[in-house]
């Protein structure tokens, strides 16, 4: 099938290579590092009712709009505002978005170096014979360190240089196809050892029922962080990987299936954490490090848990890489496309500046500490901004864009392929972009300012 783009840019060449790009940016250290620490720092059962919620009625309206913006501008996330509305200010939302997947890209890589960290501990069998307080020592000993987590650090961002170079097709594409449901396999067979470890029930009940004594803006501002980082909406990697979308393809669909992949990814890493978390005595509120507090742990109560340990590491770092590449190369598109620089200079400006900004958050865990901002540390300040911050503005900005700037006819357009497909729940949608979204954002964000 041939879907090459129809302004003859680089694209995705199959339907399946598209959800496998899309899915490969969702999903990431976003589900299996991130989901769980921030579910078990806000309540678990409450947190994930709202995430869920959010997910559905705002999450995959957004993404779509994404799809939208980016097949109908042809043009990187600056780029194609200017296209779609000539002559005014909307390339904000294009300007915004760099700048967060640069803030992105800084954090992202500290944590992907701790997994790629975690794969050579495997193979060094360096948890063998650890209490669950050795190993959690293993961890703060390690991710305090200068040398280590900046060497795995640059290591991770190397290899996500040298992917985006190769370009669209051969880079992104390729990678993701196998290893992301071998991935869901690997986090089937921890789940199922999570769930038979006595007093593992409790972690059960703990993700699962939701306390409602819980519920407070600062869960629900948090699940709608943790939503849009997971699904990568808010800053434009959906609107670059949109523009590669081939007109023959089906939006709506691409913009289901791959939350739903997110979704079930995101439930899984909870399944195999929290009741390991609550089997071995373990606090879930123990912040960024409780997946490296966990999981060792529980391999080393698995038969062939060596060998599952490094598999497991090895694909949480290609899932972190994948997801990487989404975020650098809406950087790399945007400089490739709107100063004429080549792609390999383009990729080598963007992520040494990254990086620049990235040995700052590795080293927040351990010599530069006292720089807090407020009660974070610098990782926690530049996660804090893009989340909570860049990521709900963008994805405002762009639902208004979407709903209110472009014609509906246009949208419509789009989404049926110049009238190819049949369009269900145009309106249902149309309602959820103009009025639903705008609103939802605005009052969860103003909320937990504490200006409502
Ligand atoms: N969603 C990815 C994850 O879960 C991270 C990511 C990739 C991202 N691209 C993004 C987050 C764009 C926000 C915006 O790991």
């Amino acid at each position: 099938m041939n879907t090459s783009t129809p302004s003859g840019r680089d694209g995705f060449s199959t339907k399946f290579g598209i959800i496998c790009a899309a899915a490969g940016s969702a999903i990431g250290l976003g589900n299996i590092w991130r989901f769980p620490y921030m579910a078990g720092e806000h309540g678990g059962g409450a947190f994930l009712m709202f995430y869920l919620i959010i997910i559905l009625v705002l999450g995959i309206p957004i993404m779509l709009s994404e799809f939208i913006i980016g097949r109908r501008g042809q043009k990187n996330t600056f780029g194609t505002f200017r296209i779609l509305a000539p002559g005014k200010a909307w390339w904000i939302i294009g300007v915004m978005g760099i700048v967060a997947a640069f803030v992105i890209l800084a954090f992202y890589t500290t944590i992907a170096g701790w997994t790629l960290a975690y794969i050579s501990k495997s193979v060094g069998n360096a948890f063998q014979g650890s209490s669950p307080e050795g190993i959690s020592m293993i961890f703060d000993e390690f991710h305090k360190g200068t040398f280590w987590p900046l060497l795995w650090q640059f290591l991770f961002m190397l290899i996500t240089v040298l992917i985006v170079f190769a370009g669209v097709k051969k880079g992104i594409e390729k990678y993701n196809k196998v290893l992301m449901p071998v991935l869901a396999l690997l986090l089937v067979i921890i789940a199922i050892r999570s769930v038979t470890l006595p007093g593992s029930g409790a972690g059960l009940r703990f993700l699962f029922f939701p306390d409602f004594s819980q519920i407070n803006a600062r869960v629900i501002y948090a699940a709608l962080g943790q939503a849009f980082f997971s699904l990568s909406v808010g800053m434009g990697a959906m609107i670059t990987y949109g523009s590669y979308i081939g007109k023959k393809n089906n939006l709506a669909s691409i913009a289901t299936q791959v939350p739903l992949a997110d979704t079930v990814i995101a439930t899984l890493a909870g399944v195999a954490i929290f009741p390991a978390v609550f089997a071995f005595g373990l606090n879930p509120d123990a912040g960024p490090g409780l997946v490296f507090h966990v999981l060792p742990q529980v391999f080393l109560q698995m038969p062939g848990g060596y060998f599952i340990s490094i598999l497991f590491f090895i694909l949480l770092a290609i899932a972190a890489l994948t997801s990487a590449i989404s975020i650098l190369e809406v950087v790399v598109a945007f400089l490739m496309e709107e100063f004429k620089l080549s792609r390999v200079k383009s990729t080598i400006m963007a992520s040494v500046s990254a990086l620049f900004v990235g040995v700052f958050s590795t080293l927040s865990f351990g010599v530069l500490s006292h720089l807090a901002i407020g009660n974070l540390n610098f990782f926690g300040f530049l996660d804090f901004t893009a989340s909570k911050v860049m990521l709900p503005l963008g994805g405002l900005l762009i639902v208004i864009f979407l709903g209110w700037v472009m014609k509906a006819s246009e949208v419509k357009d789009e989404l049926s392929n110049g009238g190819v497909l049949k369009v269900r729940l145009f309106n249902a949608f149309l309602f959820i972009i103009r009025f639903i979204a705008p609103v939802a954002i605005s009052i969860i964000f103003l909320n937990s300012v504490g200006i409502l």
